[in-house]
């Protein structure tokens, strides 16, 4: 397996990241996650382009212009063989001495990416659909940023591991703000609802494209905030990331939504999802 390391394409053991380097003291750093679908990214442009304003607004200079990062992203995939899957990009401040404030602003940020080969069309959760539960929040209050600070979402994903599971969506002030690492939506008649963005969650890249589908598809869509109480009342109901795609969600907090199988214009979605993605 080779990943990518500050400029070099290396064997996954030989890629080494100092103990001092402030990802991993303090999660200084930003991420970003594409899907590789048939050989190529899938919406990727608006992913590097977040990764760009997530490092703006922390203060990182982003070290690749995007035609660089794609230039990068399609070799590890070709080094790896991966048509299928994930990469994963990272960026930290750097390694410096340990301290709270920056670094010297001559300290070059760590860049990293990996892939992994993964199905992510036929996934057999999204012909099953997916349950949920939901969590308090519990995050800092600009999740609009793409940190690798993800505790709270490690936190939250546990919850839903351990109630058995696929993912827990969180909540703030009685209404879901999203998914641990995925945007919620939910379905009425023929309405689609899902939060404003805001820097109370992150901007999905996924969001942003199944809104637009939803639209061209004559499904009016609502965004404003999205009540527990009414989420349990749904007649359908979906989260969405660049790993799942568009999942069906069938079961919330133990109450089924619909029929308790994926809704039907969740399923038109996910098959418009992946016409694009293709
Ligand atoms: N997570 N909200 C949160 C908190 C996320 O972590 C993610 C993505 C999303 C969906 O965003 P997008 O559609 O741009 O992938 C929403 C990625 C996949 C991850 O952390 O692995």
């Amino acid at each position: 397996r080779i990943v990518y390391l500050n400029g070099e394409f290396l064997p996954f053991d030989e890629a080494r990241v100092p103990i001092m380097d402030r990802g991993f003291l303090f999660a200084d750093g930003i991420y970003e996650v594409s899907a590789i679908l048939g050989g190529r990214l899938v919406d990727n442009a608006a992913h590097v382009a977040r990764l760009d304003r997530s490092l703006g607004e922390i203060g990182i200079r982003n070290p690749h212009d995007a035609a660089e990062w794609e230039r990068l992203q399609t070799e590890l995939m070709s080094r790896n063989g991966v048509t299928e899957g994930l990469v994963y990009m990272q960026v930290t401040r750097g390694v410096a001495e340990r301290d709270f404030a920056f670094p010297p602003a001559d300290t070059a940020p760590t860049v990293m990416m990996f892939t992994q080969a993964k199905t992510v069309a036929a996934n057999p959760l999204a012909e099953k659909g997916a349950r949920v539960v939901t969590v308090e929040d519990l995050r800092w209050k600009r999740r609009d940023i793409k940190s690798v600070a993800l505790l709270a979402q490690v936190l939250a994903k546990q919850q839903a591991v351990e109630a058995g599971v696929s993912e827990a969506w969180m909540v703030e002030d009685g209404a879901i703000t999203e998914g641990s690492s995925s945007t919620a939506f939910i379905i009425r008649g023929r309405t689609v609802v899902t939060r404003p963005l805001s820097t109370a969650l992150l901007p999905g890249i996924t969001r942003a494209s199944v809104l637009r589908l939803a639209a061209e598809a004559d499904l009016a869509i609502e965004e404003r905030l999205i009540p527990v109480a009414e989420a349990l009342e749904a007649t359908e109901a979906f989260y969405t990331s660049a790993s799942a795609f568009v999942m069906p969600v069938i079961e919330i907090d133990g109450r089924r939504i619909g029929d308790g199988v994926p809704g039907p214009l969740t399923r038109r979605l996910r098959e418009l999802y992946l016409d694009i993605a293709r």
